[in-house]
């Protein structure tokens, strides 16, 4: 080529949650079955969408009006519909203007880093959850900036490294958080999402705060919206029926701004976010209609209850098998739908193995794990040895060592299996 034509931030585009995949496809083809432990997405794990729901899309499929484009910023009923449920709760106030639809947040969270200055800076939790942090670092041109999620604190953000992080790096214009999280399952109370808006507001930044699992928060959990502390520092929550309904194949997300007349800046660049989308003219029409239809029918309420109810239990069946396994950590996930494993330090060695009886995989296996990090080194033993495809923590932008797996498995015998042959592959791998 005459020219580069690879973007700066090309090397910082990483999502091992799918990369795995890949050689799960290769074991697949060479005849081993997989369990596939590594995507969020509760329909492929067998959650049925209830009937009544997709009877009102299926309503909604039958009108005319509903293959039309819609606004730029999505379907004006819809904005209203939700800048009044945003509104209700108190807190920060909004209008429809607040709320701009993306053909989901993968589609949101590009245009986010995409139109941010680039020598604007994002700092974002770690272990981080890898569109996001992959976003950011690829629009900076260099590694993304984190602060640490504290494993000895139910995974809480160590406010005090924040602090520290955004005090020495003038270049940090915004701070991200993900509540609930993916992938530890934390859920950060009030007080805590208090003090990181102070923070906010002290160093004058912006907040983005991914609430794909705000509906997915279990037993007495507090379930704080960030319109409801934000008081009146900028910022931007991320929203989804992706794992709500769940419908993650609608490619529907949406951004509530909040605060944006009191600050010029950050005002240019919501009007740059919404100027990019018009240039696709409007996100996806019909799943966004039929937000009002499914969130005001009562039945939604009883349908969330019932599934943080299971997601509760699949939980604490997950905690009781690995809090008693030896050289592990683990926290019990308090939302969301994941469960971050963490090895202990030191006990991973470059000389562990599991035992793989196929020769062929045994010789792949032993390929691929050449100069790879400890963590991601078990990950494949468990997919050559066991068959199952879970994500090694260090492609959650960390330098701990662990992997997560999700509370998907609707069929009980089988995610339990499953969880205890993991239990058993660890203990088995450490001993070597
Ligand atoms: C924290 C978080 N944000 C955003 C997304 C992407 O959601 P969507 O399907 O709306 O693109 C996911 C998907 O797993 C997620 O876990």
């Amino acid at each position: 080529m005459r020219r580069n034509i690879v973007s700066d931030g090309a090397g910082q585009l990483k999502y091992e949650i799918r990369e795995i995949v890949e050689v799960a496809k290769h074991l697949s083809a060479m005849g081993l079955e997989i369990t596939f432990e590594n995507i969020g997405d509760p329909v492929e794990k067998g959650e049925i969408v209830p009937e009544w729901i997709k009877e009102k899309v299926l309503g909604l499929a039958a009108c005319d009006s509903s293959y039309r484009y819609v606004d730029t910023q999505g379907f004006p009923e819809t904005r209203e519909f939700l800048a009044r449920i945003i509104n209700d709760r108190g807190g920060c106030q909004v209008t429809m203007d607040d709320i701009i639809f993306f053909n989901g947040l993968g589609d949101a969270v590009a245009k986010l880093f995409g139109f941010l200055k680039r020598e604007a800076r994002v700092i974002g939790p770690t272990p981080a959850y890898s569109t996001l942090s992959s976003a950011e670092a690829s629009h900076s041109g260099y590694e993304h900036l984190t602060y640490e999620l504290d494993p000895d604190k139910a995974w809480m953000p160590d406010i005090d490294d924040l602090e520290n992080k955004i005090r020495y790096n003038p270049s940090i214009a915004g701070i991200l958080l993900i509540n609930p999280d993916n992938p530890t399952g934390a859920v950060y109370p009030a007080s805590l999402l208090k003090k990181m808006i102070s923070l906010a507001e002290e160093y004058d930044l912006f907040i983005i705060c991914d609430e794909t699992y705000v509906h997915i928060v279990y037993d007495d959990n507090e379930k704080v919206h960030l319109s409801q502390v934000i008081g009146d520092v900028p910022g931007i929550a991320l929203r989804s029926i992706s794992k709500e309904y769940p419908w993650p194949g609608a490619r529907c997300g949406w951004l509530e701004v909040f605060n944006k007349e009191k600050d010029g800046e950050f005002k240019r660049y919501i009007r740059s976010l919404v100027d990019a989308k018009r240039l696709e003219v409007c996100s996806t029409s019909l799943p966004q209609m039929s937000i009002p239809q499914v969130y005001s029918d009562d039945r939604y309420l009883i349908h969330l209850k019932n599934r943080n109810r299971i997601f509760s239990q699949r939980a604490k069946e997950a905690f009781d098998i690995f809090s008693s396994t030896k050289g592990i950590k683990v926290n019990l996930p308090r939302g969301a739908f994941y469960m971050t494993i963490l090895f202990e330090t030191g006990v991973l060695t470059n000389r562990q193995t599991l035992p793989i009886e196929n020769q062929d995989i045994k010789a792949y296996i032993e390929t691929i794990v050449q100069d790879v990090p400890p963590d991601k080194r078990f990950i494949y033993y468990l997919l050559g040895g066991r068959g199952i495809c879970a994500v090694p923590l260090t492609g959650f932008c960390s330098d701990r060592q662990g992997f997560r797996v999700t509370l998907l498995e609707t069929d009980d015998n089988k995610r339990r299996g499953t969880w205890k042959t993991l239990k058993q592959s660890i203990e088995e791998y450490l001993a070597v």
